[in-house]
């Protein structure tokens, strides 16, 4: 896409993090939006706060990405408010940090029907509209966490669903390359956000091994902006430091008894 002024998005997880920062940045180049996330009122404020910075259309869509009626209702409603879906960011997640034998099976459901399912569905949802169109972008918030062999320890089901999304990502990619559409999968370092638990007791030395928000809108607004005959399938964004034989930041997540 050479010029995104006037294209049409989804963002999931949109609200906050990663996802606001993505959005308020599309806006800013002139693509119209609609923010899915669960919390409504994290929602208007986000969109209000773009409405205030953009001229772009922007709505804030009340949606659970584990919950196959809301994705439903997701794309209905975008397609009545925006006509067309031209592209999908793919972001809404949550983090869990457990030892696997002490990780409650409904975290685990909880984790594959957000951080997978909630992606593969809604891009299933989309893809016969940007088939259609014989045009379309679909970027997966993936982490820079599959980098790592084997996969960080007490981050096992997170980092493993990633490992998949990963490969559904290029697998999806090679599917739909005939049909004008493009795939990339973004795996980016830690983000200090809500998921990385605002990270309270992070160092000084530790805080300069996080990457800002900023490092993966660029590498959206890369993704979206390339060659038409240019697909950047995977593009890993890691902070120079990123220790490989250790966690990043050993951050510890409190857990209801
Ligand atoms: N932060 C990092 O260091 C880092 C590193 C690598 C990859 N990532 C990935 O980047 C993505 C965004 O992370 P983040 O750090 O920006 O997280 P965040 O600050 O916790 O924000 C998460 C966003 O997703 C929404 N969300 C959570 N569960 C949802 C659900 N079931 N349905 C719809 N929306 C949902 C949240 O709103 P509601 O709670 O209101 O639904 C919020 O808008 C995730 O996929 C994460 O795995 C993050």
């Amino acid at each position: 896409m050479k010029n995104l002024k006037g294209k049409n998005a989804i963002i999931t997880g949109a609200s906050k993090g990663i996802g606001k920062a993505i959005a308020v940045r599309l806006a800013q180049n002139g693509i119209n939006l609609v923010l899915a996330a669960r919390t409504q009122s994290t929602l208007d404020e986000t969109v209000k706060e773009i409405e205030r910075k953009s001229k772009v259309k922007v709505f804030g869509i009340s949606c659970d990405v584990s919950r196959m009626s809301d994705l439903e209702n997701l794309v209905k409603v975008s397609l009545e408010k925006l006509g067309k879906i031209d592209i999908l960011i793919n972001n809404a997640g949550v983090s869990s940090q457990y030892p696997f034998d002490k990780q409650p099976l409904e975290d685990i459901e909880r984790l594959a029907h957000t951080n997978y399912l909630g992606y593969v569905r809604l891009t299933r949802l989309v893809i016969g509209h940007m088939i259609k169109n014989e045009a379309g972008a679909i970027i997966n918030m993936v982490s820079g966490s599959v980098l790592v062999e084997p996969v960080p320890r007490n981050f096992l089901v997170y980092s493993s669903l990633k490992v998949g999304l990963r490969a559904f990502s290029k697998g999806l990619f090679w599917e739909m390359r005939d049909h004008g559409i493009k795939v990339t999968a973004i795996m980016p370092g830690v983000a200090d956000t809500d998921l990385t638990g605002k990270l309270k007791e992070i160092t000084s030395e530790q805080k300069k091994r996080l990457i800002s928000s900023q490092t993966i809108e660029d590498a959206v607004i890369f993704a979206l902006t390339v060659p038409q005959n240019v697909c950047p399938l995977e593009l890993a964004v890691i902070n120079q430091q990123t220790p490989w034989a250790k966690p990043v930041i050993p951050f510890k997540q409190e857990h209801p008894e």
